[in-house]
Formats: structure tokens, C-alpha cells, sequence
């Protein structure tokens, strides 16, 4: 099988975009923060290319990749309708060639919180999206904020392996009652949904409560006690923004995370703090 043969097609439609290029990688079941990335990149670009792929290796052995939503027709809709320029949507060995075995290691960043539950998350993100860079070569990467740290695996790999790449991060999407959008908010029963809303509250508590002078610990129990009886809370803490190491005191830019399981369903989601 020859890769670079399989890719002219892409290659040769990419070169006829004008630049600057936007980019937005996505895993598909589009929603409306996947169309604001799209929507920005549009403002700020020329052209807009967005690649749809479930990538296997960012998944654990007993996580969802198999009953991660996959509607291909309803995502290429959305994405004509929006405006994209060009969708890139590669067979699974194209990626992933059978004797596959090359990886970005992407450090201790990534076995922090969300590396800590799912020890070969980053190292599955950070390989993807560096071979998705390698075939798009975009001027801009979009990415969204609700997934916070990947956005700092992401900047990181982006400095430390000198892609031009500017990365670009745009505020989380939100439903009317403050709820994160999320392509896993299609598994949450009704109950779960009303319970999952009280991740949110309990950042925006913590971090209110921060900001009035209490410690983190105390803004912490607070918090959790905004949650829902629902939530299975696996952490909420105050980090800086590119390290995610854990902060005792309020030093921006930083992140609030957050993720619960609700049901089978795990849910995060952050506050940005800037300044
Ligand atoms: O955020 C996602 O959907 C994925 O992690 C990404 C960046 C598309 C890599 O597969």
C-alpha cells in the first residue's frame, strides 16, 4: 500500500486553496461547537479544511470507539451548508498502515487528569493530529476550549515540533442551560442530562468562590456540593493553563476542570481564566 499515492487526491485539491488556511480536526457527530470552529476559521481565513476521523488510537480498550456516533452524510451536509472549503475523511489504514508503530510522546503533560484516566489519550491525539498537520499543513489550527487540555497537548506539540502552525482556541459552546456541547451529550438519558448542567455550576461556584478570597480547598467543597447526587466526580481542580500542574492560589492564565461520570457517560468541562 503506498500512503503518499493515496493522499495526491487531497494533496493536490489542497493546494488549490487560497491561504491563509483555517483547519479544524473532528471526530464527526457534528454539533454546534464543531460549526463555531468552522465558523471562526471562516472569518479568519481564506479556506477552511476540516478532516472527519474516529481516531482508534486515542481510545482505551474499554472505551466507546465502537459506539462513538458516526452519521458521515449528516456531518458532509453541515459542513457543505457552513461553507468548507474541503473534507478530509481517511480510511482508517491510510492513517494507520498495518505495521504502524511510530508515536508522539507528548511528556507529563499528558499523564495529568485526563492522561490519568486514559493513559494513551494524548499520546492517540497528539500522533493524529501531528499526521493530520503533516497532509493539511494549514496556516491556522482551530481548536475548541471545552477540551482544555488537549488544546495545551496540542500548543505544546505544535512549539515543540516546529509546525508553522498557529493554533487557535475558541470558547466552548454552550446550551441554554450552560451545558458544554459534547458529541458524548447524545448518550445522557433525560435524567442524566438535568444532572450533567451541575458540572458547570459547580466550576462557575469554585470559581466564584475563589475570587471572593477562600482557598481553593474551600472553593473546592463548595462546589461540590452544587453537584448533582447523580455525578460521579473524578476531578475538579485549579491548574495553569499550559502545564496543568495543580495551583493553590490563582495565577493566570489558568483552567478550572471538571469531569463527572453521569451514568456510563464521562463528561468534562473548564473555565478559562485569562486574567
Ligand atoms: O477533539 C477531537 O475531536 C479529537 O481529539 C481530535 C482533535 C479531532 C483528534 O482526533
Amino acid at each position: 500500500m503506498n500512503v503518499a499515492h493515496e493522499l495526491a487526491p487531497t494533496r493536490a485539491q489542497l493546494e488549490k486553496l487560497a491561504r491563509p488556511l483555517g483547519f479544524v480536526p473532528t471526530m464527526g457527530a457534528l454539533h454546534a461547537g464543531h460549526l463555531r470552529l468552522v465558523e471562526v476559521a471562516r472569518r479568519e481565513c481564506k479556506s477552511v479544511a476540516v478532516s472527519l476521523f474516529v481516531n482508534p488510537m486515542q481510545f482505551g480498550p474499554q472505551e466507546d470507539y465502537e459506539r462513538y456516533p458516526r452519521d458521515f452524510e449528516a456531518d458532509s451536509a453541515l459542513l457543505a451548508q457552513a461553507g468548507v472549503d474541503l473534507l478530509f475523511a481517511p480510511e482508517s489504514t491510510t492513517m494507520y498502515p498495518p505495521d504502524f508503530s511510530t508515536f508522539v510522546d507528548v511528556g507529563k503533560l499528558g499523564t495529568r487528569f485526563e492522561g490519568a484516566a486514559r493513559p494513551t489519550h494524548f499520546r492517540g491525539v497528539a500522533t493524529v493530529v501531528a499526521k493530520l498537520l503533516h497532509v493539511v499543513e494549514p496556516d491556522v489550527l482551530y481548536l475548541g476550549q471545552k477540551d482544555a487540555q488537549q488544546t495545551a497537548v496540542l500548543t505544546r506539540l505544535v512549539r515543540d515540533l516546529n509546525f508553522t502552525t498557529r493554533v487557535q482556541i475558541v470558547e466552548t459552546v454552550r446550551e441554554a442551560d450552560g451545558l458544554a456541547l459534547s458529541s458524548r451529550n447524545a448518550y445522557l438519558s433525560v435524567q442524566e442530562r438535568a444532572a450533567a448542567t451541575t458540572l458547570y455550576a459547580a466550576l462557575q461556584m469554585m470559581l466564584k468562590e475563589i475570587r471572593a478570597g477562600r482557598s481553593v480547598e474551600e472553593a473546592r467543597e463548595a462546589a461540590v456540593r452544587v453537584l448533582s447526587s447523580q455525578a460521579r466526580l473524578e476531578y475538579l481542580n485549579l491548574v495553569d493553563a499550559q502545564t496543568f500542574s495543580r495551583l493553590q492560589t490563582l495565577r493566570p492564565p489558568a483552567f478550572l476542570i471538571g469531569a463527572a461520570r453521569f451514568g456510563r457517560t464521562r463528561l468534562l468541562d473548564n473555565l478559562w481564566i485569562r486574567e
